[in-house]
């Protein structure tokens, strides 16, 4: 089957299309309100040391796995170590990638009802109001309608990528949407910065402020490292599957992760530049995108504009990141059991919309899913993919690779298309063992607490 497998038409398709998983509601979302609770500069360097020593070698081990074996994790662990349980870390992939995308559809309707709601000027009688923002957006997510149609419509979407194929859909898409995104951001981020009192905003973003940043905080930086770089459930091995050996895998590893950092620092001076320059609360956490930003956009001249500029990329980013979710699920069944694409992407797509409806009306839409660790079903779904799921999968594949694969033969294949840029094996292999030894660390920290009830850290 490998002779006709899907292929990436060019390099820099290939760079987008990973890079557009990499950016998504985590760098435009999470990151600027994670940062803005956490220390804003402090919280920064640590993420950006995260990201630098576990993220890079991660997203390397993925394309050097996909690439070698040309298929989607299962069958590519499957196929390095033949007979093993192995295959299973690919199936954590698989059902990881089921848990995300029946949140992230949720969240991905959400924005979509955002557009339509500034484009029909409806964030005008919020002005200058964060509580009635507040209550408009808590009635709309609890509700049990109205969010569910967005979540179906968005994941329509989605199916719709998918199903053209990896470089009809995927590649595609990606090239069409990453630009604008990186465009709007910037217009978006000098709009802010050229407000009055905007570049007070910088100042709260990036000056470090190392009394607010706790153990915790550097335990949620280094899992927020794995979600936002796509890490952890073979999404980059799937990409890194329709590869062919010309490219260099190292620098195009470089490229999707300074991509997905420069964004999420953009998005943050994006906003904390309007948020100072119109005075409200810059620790607002989750609340900044769905209820601070509508109080304040329609008090900045063509705030309109601006408010509806800024969720449709949000929508982008989105959903560039979820078909890259819904490709692993889709990948599997064309690799491992046959389907054509079309049928395996429908219906798994379907199946994942459906889990995901129970995900919206957990937060309060009639069907009551709450109980589950005290969590609502939606958090739980986000607390099991970002706390466990993502960092076990990631640990596992550095540790695939140091004591199963083998360094040498790893090194092979990761040599093939990078010319004569030369990296030392003995570098390659300190990385994968500190990645793996930090994340260990910090799954057992998370299991530590949720049974004793305290932290060894944070
Ligand atoms: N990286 C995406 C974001 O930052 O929103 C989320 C994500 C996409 C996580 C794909 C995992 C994944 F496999």
């Amino acid at each position: 089957m490998s002779s006709q497998r899907e292929q990436w038409g060019s390099k820099l398709g290939f760079i987008l299309a990973a890079s557009g998983s990499a950016v998504g509601i985590g760098n435009i979302w999470k990151y600027p309100s994670m940062a803005g609770q956490n220390g804003g500069g402090a919280f920064t360097i640590v993420y950006l040391a995260c990201i630098l020593i576990v993220g890079l070698s991660i997203v390397v081990a993925e394309f050097v796995i996909g690439r070698k074996t040309q298929l989607s994790p299962v069958g590519a662990f499957e196929k390095l170590a033949p007979g093993s349980n192995w295959k299973w870390v690919g199936f954590l992939g698989v059902a990881s990638a089921f848990v995300i995308l029946s949140f992230y559809g949720v969240v991905g309707g959400w924005i979509l009802k955002y557009i339509i709601d500034s484009i029909l000027g409806g964030f005008n009688n919020l002005s200058g109001n964060p509580e009635a923002a507040g209550a408009v957006f808590n009635g709309f997510i609890t509700s049990t309608y109205s969010p569910v149609l967005y979540q179906v419509l968005f994941m329509g979407l989605c199916i719709f990528v998918i199903v053209q194929g990896v470089k009809g859909g995927i590649e595609k898409w990606s090239k069409i949407l990453m630009p604008i995104i990186i465009v709007l951001l910037a217009v978006l981020a000098i709009r802010g910065m050229t407000l009055e009192g905007g570049m007070e905003g910088l100042s709260f973003l990036f000056n470090p402020r190392f009394e607010d940043l706790t153990a915790s905080a550097i335990v949620l930086a280094l899992g927020h490292s794995f979600f936002t770089v796509s890490l952890g459930m073979g999404t980059m091995i799937t990409y890194g599957s329709y590869l062919n050996r010309e490219q260099n895998l190292m620098t195009s590893a470089l490229w999707v992760i300074l991509l997905d950092t420069a964004i999420a620092m953009l998005a943050g001076v994006a906003i904390f530049t309007t948020v100072f320059a119109l005075g409200a609360n810059p620790a607002e956490g989750p609340g900044l995108i769905f209820v601070i930003l509508p109080s304040i956009f329609p008090q900045l001249a063509g705030g309109t504009i601006w408010a509806t500029l800024f969720f449709i990329l949000l929508f982008m980013a989105a959903l560039t990141s979820a078909i890259s979710i819904l490709e692993v699920v889709t990948a599997y069944f064309i690799d491992q059991k046959g389907w054509s694409r079309k049928k395996a992407t429908i219906q798994f797509g379907s199946i994942i919309t459906i889990v995901g409806v129970f995900c919206s009306f957990s937060l309060g839409g009639g069907v009551n899913l709450t109980g589950f660790l005290g969590m609502s079903f939606f958090d739980v779904m986000d607390y099991l993919s970002s706390k466990y799921m993502l960092p076990i999968g990631g640990m596992l594949t550095a540790i695939f690779i140091l004591h199963k694969w083998g360094l040498k033969e790893y090194m092979n294949e990761l040599r093939e298309g990078m010319n004569n840029m030369s990296v030392p094996d003995k570098l390659v292999k300190t990385f994968l063992i500190i990645a793996a030894t930090i994340v260990g660390f910090i799954i057992f920290n998370e299991i530590y607490f949720t049974i004793a009830g305290k932290a060894l850290i944070g």
